[in-house]
Parts: C-alpha cells; structure tokens; sequence
C-alpha cells in the first residue's frame, strides 16, 4: 500500500459570506484567536505524514503564500530584541521538511474542479484532501485517523458526520452499507439533497483521503449542484470502480465557512487556552451580566 505524503488544500473560493473582510484577505487567513485556519490545517496534515502541501489557490489568496514563508527580517529583529518565545512561534509556521506547491484554478468552476487542478502535483498516489474552514478540534487529528482506515482497508476514505435533517441541503450525504458500523462502506453519495429526498443525515466534512483513481473520474464530471463541478459527483462514480468508506471521526468540527460556526471555534478555543481562558470566561460572564 503507498504511503500518503501529499495534501490538497483547495482554497480558491472567495468566501462571500465573510465579506468585506474577504475581498483582499483570504477566508483560510481568519484567525481562530492567534493562528489562521490555514496553519491548523496544514498542522494537521502535517501529523498525518503529509510532507508535499499542495495550495490551490484563486484571485486575492497571495497572503497564505507569505504566511508558509520564512520571514528573515522579522527574525532577526525578534532575535535582537530577545523574544525567544515569539521566534519559535514565528519559525513554527513553516515546519522542516515540507514543501509548498501553489497551483491556481483559473476560474471558481468547484470543489471537484480545484481537487483536478492539483492532479499534475499529486500524480499518481493516494492523497489527503483538506477544506480549512472545517476546523476539528480533537485528541488525534482528523486525518490522522482517517490515515489509520486507509492503512487498515487500502481504500478511499472520508470524513463524515450526522446533520439534522433540515440541514441535508448543505451537504453531500452518504448512504451506508452497514449503518451501525464504523468505518463503513459507502453504497450511495449525493450533493446538496433536499431533506425529503435525502438517503441519510450522514454529511460529508471537509476530509477525504482518495485514490488517485479519481482524477479520470473529474475529467468527465459535468457541473452539478450550483452548477459547479461537484467532489460528491466524481466520488459517486467511484463507487462503481472501488469500495469508499465513510469514516465518522472523533472531535469537534465547527463550520468555519459561516460567522455563527467560526466566531463558536474562537470561543471555545479561546476558553480553553491557558493563558487567556480564564480571564476571557470572566469577560464573557460580564458581556452576558450586562444583558
Ligand atoms: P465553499 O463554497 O464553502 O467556499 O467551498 P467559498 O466558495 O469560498 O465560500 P462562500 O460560499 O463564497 O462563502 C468549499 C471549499 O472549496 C473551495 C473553497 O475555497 C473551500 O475551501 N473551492 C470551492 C475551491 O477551491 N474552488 C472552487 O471553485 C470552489
């Protein structure tokens, strides 16, 4: 079985729920307290084994280029000035022994037309596919429990977890082989269903682990939901070719792409760090007071 060592991070959307703070600042850039989603993101895939990150990136996403570079100047002024902590900081955003390859989708066609952008970059390997703006918080990152189902089945996985049903629009939705079990065989996957037509309330999150199979099968893909080349519609016609588990991870996952989830991940995390967390808890127990 081949070893994963890359990850695809597209990010070539351009988030318009966060407008206006999106127009020039990428959405990945929006930081959960002091570290963007993005560095969580390749963190993660970084403790999975990832050494290849891959961007694919759009228009107005110069700025995570810069961030995964180093920054020689302000080194030296923090060396100079003595702020150790700062410094390692500072250097533990771009982690030894990795690289970065930025590729540019053209135009925003989808998710599917992103994952095919990084296809010359990837070749013909297995791969770790990341959406930032779902941020999971857990014990053992996302991926690298994933990386334990594809090392023990050999197959594509991909993250998923249970929605209220009124929510199944948002979502791909899977249905499974064996309900109660997991991982579990993928039998049937759909874009965006409306909640009665739905198959189940199992939703897809912003982790896949696919083999390179699917690439052939996003050549062909025509626009789907949104009338975008969907992820969901080329995974559906792999499920012809080979067997795709659905993984229900351990963790929380907070929907970064939309203000409710993102500004819920900047509380708890914020809560929970042990420098801020307990004067914070007290700020919001005074905002609350007021009301
Ligand atoms: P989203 O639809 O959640 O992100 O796409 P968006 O389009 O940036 O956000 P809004 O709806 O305008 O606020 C899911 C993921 O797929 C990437 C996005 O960057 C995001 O990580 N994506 C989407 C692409 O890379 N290219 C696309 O053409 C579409």
């Amino acid at each position: 079985m081949k070893k994963i060592t890359t990850a695809v991070f597209p990010v070539a959307g351009r988030g318009t729920r966060f407008l206006p703070v999106t127009k020039a600042c990428p959405k990945e850039m929006l930081p959960i307290v002091d570290k963007p989603l993005v560095q969580y993101a390749v963190e993660e895939a970084v403790a999975a084994g990832a050494t290849k990150i891959v961007f694919v990136t759009g228009r107005a996403k110069r700025a995570i280029e810069d961030h995964f570079d180093n920054d020689f100047e302000l080194e030296r002024e923090l060396e100079e000035q003595g702020k150790d902590d700062l410094l390692e900081l500072l250097r533990a955003t771009v982690p030894p022994g990795v690289s970065f390859v930025y590729v540019r989708q053209p135009a925003p066609l989808g998710l599917g037309h992103a994952v095919l952008c990084a296809e010359c970059v990837v070749g013909d390997e297995p791969f770790f596919i990341h959406l930032p703006d779902d941020f999971i918080h857990g014990d053992v990152p996302c991926l690298e429990q994933m990386r334990e189902v594809y090392e023990s089945t050999g197959c594509s996985v991909i993250a998923t977890e249970q929605v209220p049903r009124e929510h199944t629009k948002r979502y791909g939705i899977v249905a499974l082989d064996d309900v109660g079990v997991n991982p579990a065989r993928i039998t049937h996957i759909v874009e965006k269903p409306n909640p009665e037509e739905a198959p189940s309330t199992q939703a897809v999150v912003g982790r896949y682990i696919l083999t390179p199979a699917i690439f052939d099968l996003l050549r062909t893909t025509g626009r789907g939901a949104g009338g975008e080349i969907q992820l969901t519609d080329a995974i559906s016609d792999l499920l012809g070719k080979e067997s795709v588990y659905s993984y229900s991870f351990k963790g929380t996952r907070y929907d970064c792409g939309n203000k409710l989830g993102f500004l819920r991940a900047t509380v708890e995390i914020a809560m929970a760090q042990p420098e801020i967390g307990s004067d914070f808890r007290d700020m919001l127990g005074e905002i609350l007071d007021k009301k």
